[in-house]
């Protein structure tokens, strides 16, 4: 009998675009959204079986760009990450939602995002991430940042809320808790941030809408 090897892409997924609508409808409003049960269950599942699968070996501590020159990298955040390279198919269904959601926003919000790039986060307990920002405006293509969550029965007590501060002078900002399936999505540039210091272990994916860097410095040129 012959046999066929395809050269196929991954599998093209229908995403129900309800989850896209509800991001781009908050992000139009206030340039951040926060939504529980924002990511679905079935994506949470194969992201939760993809951290399963990691060894303590697959984390590196977390770096910080720009700001290490001013700061000792172990006083801004002690998490440690791995990044989902899309080897397993359950890590690969995560970056096919996120490009399914990219497309959506590009077409609602003319945004131009370009790629996506992402990955585990681990905080064990004591570890946090202090205020910071995910790009410094005209320095980075970092546009948007998206934060989801696969810690089940997460109290306040417990910790490692993110903190999202609406602007620089903003030192109350709005808390999330790090519960599964809750995403926080932010315009990287506009949102500092914060993880308070976590008392049990906290598993959380991060990730990056980028501009392409040839479009960004053009529109965005260094001084
Ligand atoms: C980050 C970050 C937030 C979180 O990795 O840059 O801000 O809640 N993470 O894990
Ligand atoms: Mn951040």
């Amino acid at each position: 009998m012959e046999r066929f090897s395809l050269d196929l892409p991954s599998p093209l997924y229908v995403f129900d675009e309800i989850y896209f609508s509800g991001i781009v409808s908050d992000l139009l409003e206030k340039g951040f959204s926060i939504r529980p049960l924002g990511v679905p269950e079935f994506v949470i599942d194969a992201l939760v079986a993809c951290q399963d699968t990691l060894s303590k070996q697959a984390y590196r501590r977390g770096g910080i760009g720009r700001s290490e020159q001013f700061q000792h990298l172990e006083k801004v955040r002690s998490d440690e990450i791995c990044w989902i390279d899309g080897s397993s198919s359950e890590g690969q269904l995560w970056l096919d939602w996120c490009e399914a959601l990219r497309l959506y926003i590009n077409r609602h919000l003319f945004m131009g995002l370009f790629s996506f790039e992402s990955h585990f986060a681990c905080y064990a307990p004591g570890n946090f991430y202090r205020r910071h920002l995910d790009a410094f405006k005209g320095e980075s293509n970092r546009m948007l940042s998206v934060v989801t969550y696969l810690n089940d029965d997460w109290q306040t007590t417990d910790g490692g809320e993110l903190v999202l501060y609406t602007n620089e002078k903003d030192d109350l900002g709005v808390r999330v808790l790090p519960e599964k399936g809750t995403i926080a999505i932010f315009l990287s540039e506009d949102f500092p941030h914060e993880v308070l210091t976590a008392k049990r272990e906290r598993h959380s994916v991060a990730g990056w809408f980028r501009l392409n860097t040839s479009i960004n410095e053009n529109i965005d040129p260094p001084k």
